[in-house]
């Protein structure tokens, strides 16, 4: 039977009214109005498009959006006394320092000097620390969104045998600390995994996180499993000569033939990032002002 499709887009779009129908009650009932600062060092191309597409649906929800752009050759020593500036601005709950930094920044640093509370990527080591104890914390944007996915098809996720492809710090490892959290066995898979296929066949969710287009086929998958498919690649259009298409760390096609579930690419995963990174100045804005977290919306 041809897999369920789950519709990031459609899900994000929920996400986001769900966060916007929050921040209005705040409004009405505190006069509160979350507000996120996102800062962007350079002009690296993807980044600008990220800020600005986040800064948009920042509006969009009815938050405060503060942009803070600065030139490429910023000192780390500037860096560092306007994250200082946002962290003790009562107006902002999220900061968020758009990745990568140019090469003379110590990423570790900067992100690092961000209070925890405004963390709103979840990138801080205590935030990182309080995930992996499974103390409340900041949790990061992606393996956010996908946990939500999941839980939404599945209910719970209690017992059910999970395989993460991929140990990175943004997804991986934190996508299978929130799985271990949910009460799945969880395994991680990675490029030196012994039979990786076989791995993945026993696994009733796999979450492909790799950066490798199409790496995983359907021959890798369980019948009936589900596919979260993080993975976002631009690779040359095969029937388009010069043109590009993007494809996720999946193969779409076989992948779908066994699976009970799929998230497609582009369409899935990828919406929810940006749906999660408002969750998640809402609920920072909620704990600092010592209101109730919104429901659902958080890990
Ligand atoms: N660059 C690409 N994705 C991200 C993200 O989720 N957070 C930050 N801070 N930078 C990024």
């Amino acid at each position: 039977m041809a897999a369920k499709v789950i519709d990031g887009k459609e899900f994000a779009a929920s996400v986001r009214a769900q966060v916007a129908e929050q921040v209005s009650k705040l409004k009405d009932e505190h006069n509160i109005i979350p507000g996120l600062a996102v800062v962007l060092v350079g002009e690296d191309a993807a980044s600008q498009v990220y800020v600005r597409n986040k800064h948009a649906s920042t509006i969009e929800v009815g938050m405060n959006s503060y942009e803070h752009r600065l030139s490429a050759d910023t000192t780390e020593s500037d860096l560092l006394k306007l994250i200082n500036d946002l962290n003790n601005d009562p107006k902002v709950n999220g900061i968020l320092c758009q990745l990568p930094l140019p090469k003379h920044l110590d990423e570790e640093l900067v992100i690092n000097s961000i209070i925890p509370e405004k963390d709103v990527d979840g990138f801080h080591i205590s935030n990182v620390g309080m995930l992996s104890t499974g103390q409340k914390s900041m949790v990061p944007c992606t393996p956010l969104g996908c946990l939500m996915m999941l839980r939404d098809h599945h209910g719970s996720l209690s017992g059910l045998n999970a395989v993460v492809v991929g140990r990175s710090n943004i997804v991986g490892k934190p996508m299978a600390n929130l799985l271990l959290r949910d009460s799945c066995t969880v395994t991680i898979a990675h490029s030196r995994t012994k039979n990786i296929e076989a791995v993945c066949r026993t696994a009733d969710i796999v979450i492909a996180a790799v950066g490798r287009p199409e790496m995983i086929t359907g021959d890798w998958i369980a019948d009936g499993a589900t596919v979260i498919d993080v993975g976002i690649n631009r690779i040359p259009h095969p029937d388009k000569e010069g043109k590009f298409k993007l494809v996720g760390d999946v193969d779409f096609a076989s992948a779908s033939a066994k699976a009970g579930a799929i998230t497609p690419v582009p369409g899935g995963v990828g919406p929810m990032t940006i749906a999660c990174l408002l969750a998640n100045t809402l609920t920072a804005c909620c704990r600092s002002n010592n209101l109730a977290e919104p429901e659902g919306l958080t890990a």
